[in-house]
């Protein structure tokens, strides 16, 4: 019998001699030797507009963490269930976010060209149970603003690497449903969103912005406010790992929403100077809400019942036929649209040409 020693010395011996590299096979995208070595930059106004906003939701982000840890005292954070473990690894959450913001700076850097710097934010939460229920929300818009064009970027290099701190933001936005007492991950499949959908979101929390920050060429939608929305925070549902408490919402709920008016082309002047599309005088009225989760996009009609107010009935259906995971779960999308496109998670986009007015829901 051959020694462990002589039998790892052959295997070396064979790797040096032959040198043939290992299979591949047929197709993919830069995977060869020879193939074109990786170049972390963008390619396209397209790259540098998309990574440009996540690098806003990154700054945003490591604001608010260093913000709630900062306002909020241990007490504060006890009342809500949360030790001073959980407040150091919020705080974790926050140094996570400059190391994410150093890589997009990196790769928005190249051929001469500046990247968004911190801007300053303004907050409405008060307490340590709003702060974490904030943060879920505004995770949530953020990595499934980051699903929805990750796939359509011109490098591919710039997307791996992404890919590796979005799954980072995956990680907190579960942590901050569990800070909130919630079930963490009440759905099979996160959604993508398109830019100009979580860019609506996100600039709302805007005070001021160096002027030298890139503009932000994405639209943005005007607010769609839920009405009834349902509270993620329970009276009896501290901070925990999980709690089994029944859904917040259901099948056949009468839902009522109230939009924002189209403001015409608002440009923002000293902050972002984006240009917001659509009619001051002839707004299109709203057919149709939209509700955007998981792989579906499902409409139902919309009864309009007052000045920019309505009512919808949320949607039953599941995910496949074969499960029993409805479309309609956890922190998600809902939109007031003029007309009813069939999209797929692939070209959800295309959803941009049609909405009235856009925003979250919290479904359970
Ligand atoms: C890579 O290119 C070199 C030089 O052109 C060539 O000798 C080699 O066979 C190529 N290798 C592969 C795996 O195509
Ligand atoms: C939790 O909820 C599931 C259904 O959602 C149920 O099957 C299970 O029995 C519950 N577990 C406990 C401990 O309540
Ligand atoms: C969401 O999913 C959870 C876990 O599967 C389930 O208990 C709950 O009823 C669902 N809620 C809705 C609104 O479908
Ligand atoms: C939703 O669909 C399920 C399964 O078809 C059905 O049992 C249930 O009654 C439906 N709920 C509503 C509110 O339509
Ligand atoms: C839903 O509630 C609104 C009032 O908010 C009411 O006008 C409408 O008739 C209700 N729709 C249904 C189907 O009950
Ligand atoms: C809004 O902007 C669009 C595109 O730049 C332009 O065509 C349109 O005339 C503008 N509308 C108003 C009311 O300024
Ligand atoms: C913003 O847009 C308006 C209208 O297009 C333009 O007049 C103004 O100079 C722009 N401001 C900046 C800071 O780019
Ligand atoms: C504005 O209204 C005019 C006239 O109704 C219409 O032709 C145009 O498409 C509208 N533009 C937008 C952006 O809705
Ligand atoms: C709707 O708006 C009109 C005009 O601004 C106003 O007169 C009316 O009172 C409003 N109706 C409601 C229900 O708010
Ligand atoms: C949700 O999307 C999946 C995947 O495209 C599809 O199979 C399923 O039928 C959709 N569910 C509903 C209720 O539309
Ligand atoms: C989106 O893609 C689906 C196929 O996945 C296609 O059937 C649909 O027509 C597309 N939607 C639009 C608006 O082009």
């Amino acid at each position: 019998m051959k020694s462990f020693a002589s039998i790892t010395s052959a295997l070396a011996l064979a790797a040096l001699v032959s040198a043939a590299p290992a299979p591949v096979p047929n197709g993919g995208v830069d995977v060869r030797p020879n193939d074109t070595a990786p170049v972390y930059h963008t390619m396209t106004d397209f790259d540098f507009q998309s990574l440009n906003l996540a690098l806003n939701q990154e700054w945003i982000e490591l604001d608010l963490f260093n913000y709630g840890v900062k306002t909020f005292s241990e007490e504060d954070f006890a009342a809500a269930g949360m030790t001073a473990e959980d407040i150091s690894l919020v705080q974790f959450m926050a140094n996570q976010e400059v190391g994410h913001a150093t890589l997009l700076t990196n790769i928005l850097s190249a051929y001469g060209r500046t990247p968004a710097k911190q801007c300053q934010y303004a907050y409405d939460f008060y307490t340590v149970r709003d702060f974490v229920n904030f943060c879920q929300r505004l995770t949530r818009w953020g990595e499934s603003g980051v699903y929805g064009f990750l796939p359509h970027l011109d490098s591919r290099p710039s997307a791996q690497l992404l890919l590796q701190s979005i799954t980072t933001e995956a990680r907190q936005q579960m942590i901050f449903r569990q800070f909130s007492g919630a079930f963490p991950m009440p759905v099979y499949f996160e959604t993508g969103i398109s830019q100009a959908m979580s860019w609506s979101l996100l600039q709302n929390y805007l005070i001021s912005c160096p002027a030298e920050n890139p503009r932000i060429e994405w639209p943005i939608f005007p607010a769609l406010t839920v009405n009834n929305d349902a509270n993620l925070l329970q009276d009896g549902y501290l901070a925990a790992i999980t709690h089994n408490r029944t859904s917040l919402t259901e099948a056949g709920r009468n839902v009522s929403l109230s939009w924002e008016a189209p403001k015409g082309n608002v440009s923002y002047d000293g902050l972002y100077n984006t240009t917001v599309g659509g009619n001051v005088t002839d707004p299109t009225a709203p057919k149709y809400v939209a509700w955007i989760n998981q792989l579906n996009t499902t409409y139902t009609d919309f009864t309009i019942t007052g000045n920019n107010t309505g009512s919808t009935i949320q949607p039953n259906g599941t995910v496949f036929e074969n499960v029993d995971q409805g479309i309609i779960n956890g922190t998600m999308f809902i939109a007031l649209t003029s007309e009813n496109p069939y999209v797929t998670p692939y070209n959800l986009s295309l959803l941009n040409d049609v909405i009235i007015a856009w925003g979250l829901y919290q479904a359970n």
